[in-house]
């Protein structure tokens, strides 16, 4: 899929947050938002829209959010997921996150950390 825009904003002067938003042609087809907290980074949300789906938009999306973590000095990239959204957590093992312990009822936190 040719993405053709791959916008990262990183928020204001204290650079605590990105948000990477992807276009195909003039239509927004996934989004990405994540604090840049210290020690780690957090992933808030991950959204691919649902006609854009399994063509490597969310694929595109963490790496880059992996990209920025690691450029910024953080040691990993932390996020929550629901233990039913089975999509998203073969996604995220397929980069390496691994579960670290229990979230929000329901929810189990992953983290992928820098080597
Ligand atoms: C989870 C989500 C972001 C994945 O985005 P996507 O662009 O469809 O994912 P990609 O095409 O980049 O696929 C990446 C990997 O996800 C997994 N995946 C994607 N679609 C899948 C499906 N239908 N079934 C199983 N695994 C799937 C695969 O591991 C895939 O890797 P592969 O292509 O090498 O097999 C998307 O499904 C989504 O927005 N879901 C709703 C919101 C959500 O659940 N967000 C995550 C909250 S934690």
């Amino acid at each position: 899929m040719q993405l053709n825009w791959l916008i990262t904003k990183i928020d204001s002067d204290t650079a605590t947050g990105a948000t990477i938003v992807a276009f195909e042609d003039n239509n927004l087809v996934g989004t990405l938002t994540m604090s840049l907290a210290e020690p780690a980074g957090f992933v808030r949300s991950l959204f691919v829209a649902e006609a854009a789906r399994g063509k490597g938009v969310g694929r595109r999306l963490l790496s880059r959010a992996l990209q920025i973590c690691h450029a910024g000095g953080r040691t990993g990239l932390a996020l929550s997921v629901k233990d039913t959204n089975t999509v998203a957590q073969q996604l995220y093992t397929s980069f390496d996150f691994v579960p670290y312990a229990r979230g929000n009822e329901g929810y189990t936190n992953y983290i992928h950390l820098f080597r």
